[in-house]
């Protein structure tokens, strides 16, 4: 059904502007009667930050920024969906045209610069669902595990005010939150990676996620790093992360380099965040150097060019406890979810192994190992 939506509308969305096919795929998720899923194959279950999830395969931030699709997300079988990320007030972005497909390469690059309709219209959204796993509201896990990716407004004068509000307002209403300093199209934003920056936010946001315990239960704060960080720098971040036990990091967000391999060269040329297929190496070895140097203190989720089920696996065996993905979505539609699903249920069964724990970081050492991938 998934697949056959998709070839009847792919010709159409792909004939029109990449942002206005989003937003007529966002549509189609608001209007559309959505089968339900079949229930996921226990294997895939996983257990990460205190939360279950059904299966890894998360929805990355970016596609549903505003909370207007979670459920229909979740109906589709996506284990879980990060909306976001959503600012304090509302914000337009860049001006058009600001996302483009390389559709060559199975690459898109953005930069929309974090366009947002602010805190109360997701937190408005989000309290009319049902209240999802593990949130204060008592979730249940039929409600499915919806996550807030958060950012700062581009003029804040306290930008890690923005963050700590942010965690305070959404924390009722969501199963975690990912605090976003890894877009490239804010600027100044991914200093914030910086040591002594990242130490003062990540003190401000653990505070808030203890004081948020107290009124409304757990809620595991995750990072998301950007892939462009020098080694040296990654050792800063995860040494920060730990002492302030973060509960877990998102690796990682879209690249500013341009390989040169990509095919579409005249568009590499315009400026933003590279993802899709053309980011999956770099990224899986970020994932990798992450994983060596986290010492299993928190799970990771991995994110970056995941296009099929072998790469889900790669991702896997490279660190990541769950996964997430977009960019592929835009090139072979949301049947795509279901595909690596069995994919992965068909390697445990053909491995004999009884769920995917077993092999995150299997193939940690070996890839950091490797010379360092061209991109
Ligand atoms: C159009 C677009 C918008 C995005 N917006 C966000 C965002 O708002 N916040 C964020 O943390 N990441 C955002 N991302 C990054 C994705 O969440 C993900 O980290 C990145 O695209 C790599 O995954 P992929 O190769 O599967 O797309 C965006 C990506 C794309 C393509």
């Amino acid at each position: 059904m998934i697949g056959l939506l998709h070839a009847l509308t792919r010709p159409l969305l792909h004939a029109l502007d990449p942002e206005d096919a989003h937003r007529l795929a966002v549509k189609m998720l608001q209007i559309a009667p959505l089968p339900r899923a079949p229930r996921d194959d226990p294997r895939l279950g996983v257990r990460a930050f205190g939360l279950n999830f059904p299966n890894p395969i998360g929805m990355a931030a970016g596609f549903d920024k505003n909370a207007e699709v979670a459920d229909a997300l979740l109906r589709l079988g996506f284990g879980f969906v990060e909306i976001g990320t959503i600012t304090p007030l509302p914000q337009p972005g860049n001006p058009r045209p600001r996302l483009f497909r390389l559709d060559e390469d199975g690459g898109v690059i953005n930069r929309l610069g974090f366009n947002s309709q602010g805190a109360d219209a997701a937190l408005r959204r989000l309290a009319a669902r049902v209240a999802p796993s593990g949130s204060a509201a008592g979730g249940t896990a039929e409600a499915g595990i919806v996550g807030i990716n958060v950012g700062a407004n581009k003029d804040s004068p306290d930008r890690i005010a923005d963050y700590v509000g942010l965690i305070e307002r959404f924390a009722p209403v969501a199963s975690y939150v990912a605090v976003n300093i890894s877009s490239p199209n804010t600027p100044g934003l991914r200093t914030m990676q910086q040591a002594a920056v990242l130490d003062d936010l990540l003190a401000r946001v653990i505070d808030a996620r203890e004081c948020a315990v107290r009124q409304s239960g757990p809620t595991p704060v995750l990072l998301k790093i950007a892939p462009d960080l020098t080694l040296a720098d990654l050792d800063d971040v995860v040494g920060i992360a730990r002492s302030r036990r973060v509960d877990g990091m998102i690796v990682a967000n879209t690249t500013l380099a341009r390989p040169s391999t990509l095919r579409e060269q005249t568009r590499a040329k315009q400026q933003g965040g590279l993802s899709g297929r053309p980011l999956f190496r770099l990224s899986t070895r970020m994932v990798a150097e992450t994983y060596v140097r986290v010492e299993g203190a928190f799970p990771l989720v991995g994110v970056g060019g995941i296009d099929t089920g072998g790469a889900a696996l790669t991702k896997i065996r490279a660190g990541a406890s769950l996964i997430q993905l977009y960019s592929s979505l835009v090139y072979k539609g949301l049947g795509l979810v279901d595909d690596i699903k069995r994919d992965l249920a068909s390697t445990l069964l053909r491995t004999g192994r009884d769920s995917l724990s077993e092999i995150v970081g299997a193939d940690a050492a070996t890839i950091t190992a490797e010379d360092w991938p061209v991109v």
